[in-house]
């Protein structure tokens, strides 16, 4: 099918700071936009999926500082980093944005221009208090609540973050956020589920409810940054940068008329997904700069919780984060569990609202029960037999197979739509059950109805036939279902099956239909898919 007949479907991960390499909570993060990109295409939609690094701002200008380099060169640096890294662990990303491209330049200054004209924009000095780590500023109402926790040198410290603050005295343009409060309101109202999970909403309405106060969005006191075109001593601040991005990905103020109808096409976008930490900019300032220059507003917002670990000498769960020096590498994860394991893990294990407490551990564990024992298990012993007892091939399918009753047939009659439903709302640990309860019984079809026993009775022939066909069926319906987690190892099933072909399917519900299979062609048994971890490593 030509892709724009297809519907669209744009999806989006935050963009990373380059303030230090990516790590585990980020990977997290640009993992679930990837599942839930290949669920898609999967299922028929013209998928754009953007990520990218977030280059500007004087996190990323201090950072560059302390390694001796000019900010582009340390932006530079990075980029290998996590282009790297997003193709190592099979991030299908089809656009990579980095703020300090030409297409975010010519769009934030088009955002400017409309800004000044759409009578939202205001000169004025800014007074009040910075947070570097966050790139957010905080008024002195908010600051003084957290005044009993003064740092040691009585600094004062980033009400969401602990560290200290700095005091910002600036000549500054505003953005009239105070003007937004009914109209944020009631987006909120008519579109309850804007924001996900549902319970998310609430803290942002609460937020909004509070009153807003106009937005600093302009800095004269560095310059790493991109210049208001009609008065360059000021420099875009970070985050009016930065939200822009999703809509320069597809062509926002670019006037060549293919970029014209991609953004007719893709914008809005239908999901950003954003760790809980940047909610605020993404369901009340976002908005809120696309209605002030009257453009639509993306569909969801859907926010995860961190990963956390537990901090050794206090036991208490902690996010992880570069600057608390706790984080894991991906690396040590993917040595351990492979790539497919380490997707398998976060992606199932880990509750997407909330935060989650990850460790070793559950991750050996996870893997040794669903992957080793059962899933991996299940295919190595179905394709052996049906290798040992049909020389090398899948069983030749007998008539009306497919329509013939068994109990794995049953759990697999309206299976994708049972998976759909839960891959569309991200939760892909209830995705996973539904396809592990397929595997479960598969595994326990093998013990009952006993294929070794059955094999020795030449009378039991086309009974042993319709085993080893529904057990491979079951099996390749899985794969397809696995598919958006685990890639390559669904693919390598499906190739192991003699259906290499199918691997790419653009219709998911017609290739989990019962009686695909094919009969008569050559299995090839392969090493295990998923060996089994020592319990200790
Ligand atoms: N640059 C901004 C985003 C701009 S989007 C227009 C930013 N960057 S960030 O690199 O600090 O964080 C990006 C995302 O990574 C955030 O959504 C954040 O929640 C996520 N994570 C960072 N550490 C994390 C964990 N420990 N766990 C899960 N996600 C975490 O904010």
């Amino acid at each position: 099918m030509d892709q724009t007949e297809k519907p669209s479907f744009f999806i989006t991960t935050p963009i990373y700071y380059v303030n230090a390499a990516p790590h585990l909570g980020t990977a997290y993060c640009t993992m679930l936009c990837d599942v839930q990109a290949r669920y898609r295409r999967a299922s028929g939609y013209d998928v754009k999926f953007l990520t990218g690094m977030d280059e500007h701002g004087q996190k990323v200008a201090e950072a560059a500082e302390a390694h001796g380099m000019t900010p582009q060169e340390w932006c530079d640096s990075q980029a290998p980093l996590f282009k790297g890294l997003w193709e190592q662990l099979e991030v299908s990303n089809d656009d990579f944005i980095r703020t300090t491209e030409p297409r975010q330049t010519r769009a934030v200054q088009r955002l400017w221009e409309r800004m000044r004209d759409s009578g939202y924009l205001y000169k004025g000095s800014y007074d009040g208090w910075y947070c570097v780590p966050e790139e957010t500023y905080f008024t002195e109402n908010q600051v003084r609540k957290s005044d009993e926790e003064r740092g040691a040198e009585g600094q004062h410290l980033c009400p969401d973050c602990g560290r200290p603050l700095e005091r910002v005295q600036e000549e500054s343009y505003f953005f009239k956020l105070s003007a937004f409060q009914d109209r944020l309101l009631a987006l909120y109202d008519e579109h309850p589920d804007f924001v996900q999970p549902s319970f998310r909403m609430n803290e942002v309405r609460s937020f909004v409810e509070g009153g807003l106060q106009d937005l600093s969005v302009s800095r004269t006191s560095f310059d790493w940054g991109i210049k208001v075109p009609f008065d360059e001593k000021h420099v875009t601040y970070v985050w009016f940068d930065a939200l822009l991005n999703y809509a320069t990905a597809v062509g926002f103020a670019d006037e060549a008329p293919e970029a014209k109808a991609e953004y007719a096409r893709r914008w809005p976008a239908q999901c950003h997904v954003v760790g809980k930490d940047i909610i605020r900019f993404h369901c009340v300032i976002w908005p809120a700069m696309l209605m002030a220059i009257g453009e639509p507003l993306p569909e969801h917002v859907f926010a995860h919780g961190f990963l956390t670990v537990r901090n050794s000498e206090t036991g208490q769960a902690e996010k992880m984060s570069k600057s608390r020096g706790n984080v894991i590498a991906p690396a040590d994860v993917v040595e351990r569990l492979g790539v497919e394991g380490y997707r398998y893990y976060f992606m199932t294990d880990v509750t997407h609202g909330e935060d989650s407490a990850i460790s070793f551990e559950r991750m050996d564990q996870v893997y040794n029960a669903d992957l080793a024992n059962s899933w991996g298990n299940l295919v190595s012993r179905a394709l052996n037999m049906s290798a040992k007892y049909f020389d090398g091939k899948v069983p030749e399918l007998q008539e009306g197979w497919a329509a013939r009753e068994n109990p794995l047939r049953e759990i697999a009659l309206g299976i994708e739509g049972r998976y759909a439903e839960k891959m569309e709302a991200l939760d892909y640990a209830a995705a996973k059950d539904v396809v592990m309860e397929l595997v479960h019984a598969a595994n326990h079809y093998v013990e009952d109805s006993a294929p070794w026993t059955v094999a020795k009775d030449p009378a039991r022939a086309g009974e042993l036939v319709d085993i080893i066909v529904n057990l491979l069926e079951s099996i390749r319906i899985c794969a397809h279902l696995f598919a958006p987690i685990m890639p390559e190892t669904s693919a390598e099933v499906l190739r192991r099956m003699g259906l290499a072909g199918e691997a790419e399917t653009e219709d998911l519900a017609a290739a989990c239909e019962w009686g695909g299979l094919a009969g008569g062609v050559e299995v090839t048994k392969g090493d295990a898919l998923f060996p089994r971890l020592a319990t200790k490593k």
